[in-house]
């Protein structure tokens, strides 16, 4: 089976190659991992903000030997107005063998990865995807539901400004599970349907929920919007936010998740992030072991 070049989205992979990542995340929960990135220099280069997904590719590298290099557009010469591709080429210059990208425009990291002889993983990009998250996803799932055949899936919110949406709906769905997608008519819209026959669309969150395995609930993007896309947050929370009385619709055993950072109050109530059901915080900590699985995968594993 061929290694990828690069980690740009799910859309990019083959079951195979997604079914390795895995089952090397879950060989890292259960031995010391071999610093097999020794010698090596990562680049974290982020052009957004983030908390969980830039420390846990830093705590992932390390981990596995390698030293790591942040740069964020804010504290940079990007600032000062530098291209994408001179600030990419100004730091390869200072040897680096392999870069980890969050860029606010589709694409960047594509464009990018044409460009540099190192690997790129895609850390975020725009509307497009997010590859490690959904990966983290989908090995939470699986360590909880021990399946993704029939299983079926609520994720609620801002479905068309979310790269967190679409990278799990194409994995989720490849995997076999049952993809229901649920928002505002405005933050959803009916195109959506064309991701395969898996994936359902509805506007009303009872019948999302109805018998759902998992519970993914996404944050409205309101930094992606130049216009109002719902009447009013008051509004938003009445029709589709995850309070306790709309989870019991779920199966009883259902997981609520939630790749952050969440909103309370709004798409999530507090105690449902909360409560026993909620695997929000082991999405996180899984999220090291899916990066460190990525990072050993395209820099430091067998070819
Ligand atoms: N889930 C996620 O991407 O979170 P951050 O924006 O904090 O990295």
């Amino acid at each position: 089976m061929q290694t990828p070049a690069h980690l740009l989205g799910i859309e990019d992979l083959t079951l195979e190659q997604i079914q390795r990542l895995l089952d090397r995340a879950a060989r890292f929960q259960q031995e010391a991992p071999p610093k097999t990135l020794a010698g090596k220099r990562l680049l974290l280069l982020f052009y957004e903000p983030s908390t969980r997904t830039r420390t846990s590719f830093e705590v992932a590298a390390r981990r596995l030997g390698a030293e790591t290099v942040s740069v964020s557009a804010s504290a940079s010469s990007i600032e000062k107005g530098e291209s994408l591709l001179d600030t990419v080429y100004t730091l390869q210059a200072m040897v680096i063998h392999g870069i980890v990208m969050r860029h606010y425009a589709s694409g960047a990291p594509t464009l990018v990865s044409r460009h540099v002889d190192v690997p790129v993983v895609n850390a975020g990009d725009g509307m497009h995807e997010h590859p490690t998250q959904a990966l983290l996803d989908g090995f939470t799932i699986l360590r909880h539901k021990g399946r993704f055949d029939g299983l079926k899936v609520a994720i609620v919110g801002d479905i068309l400004h979310s790269r967190v949406a679409r990278s799990n709906l194409l994995l989720l769905s490849r995997l076999g599970a049952e993809v229901r997608l649920c928002g505002p008519r405005t933050l959803l819209p009916q195109t959506f349907v064309s991701y395969g026959p898996r994936v359902h669309v509805t506007h009303d969150i009872e019948e999302a929920l109805d018998g759902a395995d998992v519970v993914m609930v996404l944050r409205i993007q309101m930094e992606r919007m130049q216009e109002s896309f719902f009447p009013s947050e008051a509004e938003y929370v009445s029709l589709y936010s995850v309070t306790p009385e709309r989870l019991q619709l779920a199966h009883p055993k259902a997981i609520v998740m939630h790749p952050g950072p969440m909103i309370r109050g709004v798409e999530i109530s507090a105690d449902v992030a909360d409560s026993p059901q909620s695997v929000i915080r082991e999405q996180v900590e899984n999220g090291v072991l899916i990066r460190m699985a990525a990072l050993h995968e395209l820099l430091g594993g067998e070819q």
